[in-house]
């Protein structure tokens, strides 16, 4: 019979995270959806190849408790995902020191956390695959987004530096680059204001929530969470939303200069009232 696959996801209550643990599910896999509270993740009743653990990714004793627990039900685990995440907007001096660290502990510390605790687990197996959602905004930059940008940009370069010493146990380091998606993800941007920067960061802040109007749903980005798992490639990159793909490619033809452009004259437009 043939062996069936497990796959732990952190975030999974909603958005990419949880469209991605219902197609694994559907693909006939066994799966850890992991979120910070249990208590209200019935929409995965029709499920019976899902089980829930609580994982808080800031939290390193949750993080041990989960594991202990996955392995009690499944015995093994094929692939880690690392999806949660969140994002802190607005003018750079409008936040506080407490405000950037906390974005940091989620979108950076909490997947070396999580990553830290499972590695012992691959490497005795000497198999393993680690997704993680980056974002295009780990490879490009948004205005209101640099600390959001620059948890990205360090979860690149970290995932992009661990696979070095990983690969010679047979451990594959994948990272998942969506654009916009829609999701709770705008409902749950953390947005700080400051009066000096409000003309312009209120318009900017506008423009780009109205450009999540034609955005996929996470179940695209779903699909390619299981390319990826799956391809047997050893592959860092997968952009996972045509406008990734896209922007992706304009920032490898154009100077900086003019790509940036591109990517801030849309949003920096003023808003039209009717
Ligand atoms: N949507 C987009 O446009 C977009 C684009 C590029 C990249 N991304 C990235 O995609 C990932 C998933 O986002 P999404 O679009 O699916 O947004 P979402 O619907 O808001 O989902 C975010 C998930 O992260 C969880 N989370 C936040 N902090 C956590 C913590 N400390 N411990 C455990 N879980 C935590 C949330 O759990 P709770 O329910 O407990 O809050 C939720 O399940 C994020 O890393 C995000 O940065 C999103």
């Amino acid at each position: 019979m043939k062996h069936k696959q497990t796959i732990v996801i952190t975030g999974a209550s909603s958005g990419i995270g949880k469209a991605t643990a219902i197609y694994f599910a559907q693909q006939g896999w066994n799966v850890a959806a992991t979120m910070r509270n249990t208590g209200n993740a019935g929409y995965f009743a029709a499920h019976p190849s899902i089980a829930l653990f609580t994982l808080d990714v800031t939290d390193q004793e949750s993080i041990k408790s989960a594991l202990a627990q996955i392995m009690h039900k499944f015995s093994d685990i094929d692939v880690l995902y690392n999806n949660a995440g969140y994002a802190l907007a607005g003018a750079f001096e409008a936040t506080t020191d407490e405000q950037v660290r906390k974005q940091f502990e989620t979108n950076l510390f909490g997947v070396m956390n999580v990553t830290r605790a499972f590695l012992p687990h691959f490497r005795s197996r000497k198999k393993g695959i680690i997704l993680n959602t980056t974002s295009s905004g780990g490879i490009l930059t948004f205005p209101l987004y640099s600390i959001y940008n620059s948890t990205k940009w360090a979860l690149e370069g970290f995932m992009e530096a661990l696979q070095f010493e990983v690969k010679s146990f047979n451990i594959h380091i994948k990272n998942i680059e969506p654009g916009s998606v829609k999701s709770e993800f705008t409902d749950n941007i953390s947005f700080v204001s400051n009066a000096d920067y409000d003309n312009y960061a209120n318009s900017v802040q506008y423009n780009t929530l109205a450009g999540y109007k034609n955005a996929p749903t996470p179940d695209v980005v779903a699909k390619v969470v299981f390319k990826a798992a799956t391809d047997n490639r050893s592959k860092l990159r997968y952009p996972a939303t045509s406008q990734a793909k896209s922007a992706f490619f304009f920032r490898w033809l154009l100077p900086l200069k003019v790509f940036n452009k591109m990517v801030s004259v849309p949003v920096e437009k003023e808003i039209k009232t009717n």
